[in-house]
């Protein structure tokens, strides 16, 4: 049978006390409806359709990029009225899952051994048996111990609210089937709502069986609904994300204490240290090192790379061997070709620097071209900025570029040209030469430092 999903996300999420409707919360860098239709899309869904409904078109809009079909639920009368929002949508002939939009974690395994369950024409329900149940419909089960009904907690009565099964939300069932015990749903319950639970006992009326799964782990089946639990899941997801790494082959040295918010590939024999914090899509080549505190953000760094403590690099390419940090910044579009070192305090902008250059101390490198070899000096910094436009600095190979030197853009420096420290360079230099613009140096014989008044 073909699969089509429905995912809940019309909820209020008032106990986030957020403005931010509750699905667009991110966990590992992407909004918790993002991960529930990842997981949609990996069991191979036909459609998807969201229900969405408080917050407005916040959702759609901000997620307008998603492969999904969005139904608006203009009153949040209950679950079961927001599946029949999207059924009419679906196929008859197809299964129907849904998921919860604030449930971001529920693997591919566990979804697809729910949906397996069933065979032929019955219900599969997610179930999970928690030691405080308080809060959860209960799964109430006949003598024999088949599924009987669901009883939402604010109906349950004691011997009910004992029941320690509860349903996570998480059922498939015949879209046909389905579609018509939904139009038998009232509201004659303690919430006045349309309860999608309700189908159970509607199903079991018709001799419809209805058989039930577990997830593989409890953290799968937990809904956002605080930032606490935010924050738990969020630890939990990048635990995952750890868990997956080391099993990949990469070295860190504390698994609880990296943060990977996008994707993250690594080659042979990384080590990251503590703290590193991964944005978008990264990837790190063989033997590379990534030092404590670093923020990696959408940016390529090749083979044999030491990217030391306190080190910034974003939407950057690094090619092999090159050392960078401690407390390096590399901006947008920078490329280090390779065998590159740049040390402390140094910041590069958009900068493309040749094969074997080292920027080592205390720069600014900033819409400049560096050819190959090149040797920047501490404190050398490109003047790129007239206070209105941007200007380029091109320096040829083996170029070496004393200390303190200000490099006047537009400029160009010829190959193999020395600049002598603090030179104000405002034309170009030409190849070979030793180009320096410095006062000079004077002596004052006899003088003598002020003395301080009694
Ligand atoms: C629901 C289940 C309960 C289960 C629990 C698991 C029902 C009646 N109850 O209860 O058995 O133990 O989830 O967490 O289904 N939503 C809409 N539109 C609506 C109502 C809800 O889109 O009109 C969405 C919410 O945004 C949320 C999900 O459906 O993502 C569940 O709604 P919620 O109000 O949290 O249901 P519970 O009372 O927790
Ligand atoms: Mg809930």
């Amino acid at each position: 049978m073909a699969l089509s999903v429905v995912i809940l996300a019309a909820g209020r999420g008032t106990r986030m006390r957020s403005t931010v409707p509750k699905v667009l919360h991110k966990i590992g860098g992407r909004s918790l409806l993002e991960h529930v239709v990842d997981q949609a899309i990996s069991l191979g869904a036909e459609d998807i359709h969201v229900v969405y409904g408080h917050g407005g078109d916040i959702v759609p809009t901000s997620l307008s990029l998603l492969p999904v079909k969005w139904v608006y639920q203009s009153q949040q009368l209950g679950t079961g009225h927001a599946v029949d929002q999207a059924i009419c949508d679906i196929p008859d002939e197809n299964n129907v899952l849904v998921l919860y939009g604030d449930v971001p974690l529920t693997s591919e395994d566990t979804l697809t051994k729910l949906i397996n369950t069933p065979s032929g024409n019955a219900i599969g329900v997610l179930t999970v048996n928690l030691d405080e149940p308080d809060g959860y419909g209960r799964i109430v089960r006949s003598e024999s111990g088949d599924v009987v009904r669901i009883v939402e907690h604010r109906d349950a009565g004691d011997i009910e609210k004992a029941i320690t099964e509860v349903n996570t939300g998480i059922l498939v069932a015949p879209k046909a089937m389905l579609n018509l015990w939904l139009k038998r749903l009232t509201n004659s319950n303690s919430q006045g709502e349309y309860y999608l639970t309700d189908v159970i006992e509607l199903a079991v009326g018709d001799g419809v069986a209805v058989r039930t799964a577990s997830p593989t782990a409890p953290y799968e089946v937990l809904g956002v609904n605080d930032k606490a639990q935010l924050a738990y899941l969020e630890r939990t997801y990048q635990r995952i994300y750890a868990q997956k790494l080391m099993i990949e082959g990469v070295s860190l040295s504390d698994p609880e204490r990296i943060d990977v918010r996008g994707q993250l590939s690594c080659g042979l024999d990384v080590f990251i240290d503590v703290n590193a914090v991964f944005e978008g899509e990264v990837a790190l080549g063989n033997n590379t090192r990534i030092g404590p505190n670093c923020l990696i953000l959408n940016s390529s760094i090749g083979a044999n790379v030491d990217v030391l403590s306190n080190t910034v690099i974003e939407n950057a390419s690094i090619g092999d061997n090159c050392r960078v940090g401690p407390f390096a910044r590399i901006r947008p579009e920078t490329s280090l070709d390779g065998n590159n070192h740049v040390g402390n305090f140094v910041e590069i902008k958009k900068a493309k620097i040749g094969f074997g250059s080292k920027i080592n101390h205390l720069s600014y490198i900033g819409d400049a071209i560096v050819g190959q070899n090149v040797n920047i000096g501490a404190g050398a910094i490109t003047c790129n900025y007239d206070g209105a436009n941007k200007h380029l600095t091109e320096i040829g190979n083996d170029v070496f570029v004393g200390s303190d030197t200000q490099l006047v853009a537009p400029v160009k420096v010829g190959d193999g040209a020395t600049i002598g420290a603090g030179s104000t360079i405002t034309k170009d230099v030409v190849s070979e030469t030793l180009t320096l613009s410095r006062s000079k140096q004077m002596t004052v014989k006899g003088w003598k430092r002020p003395q301080k008044n009694k």
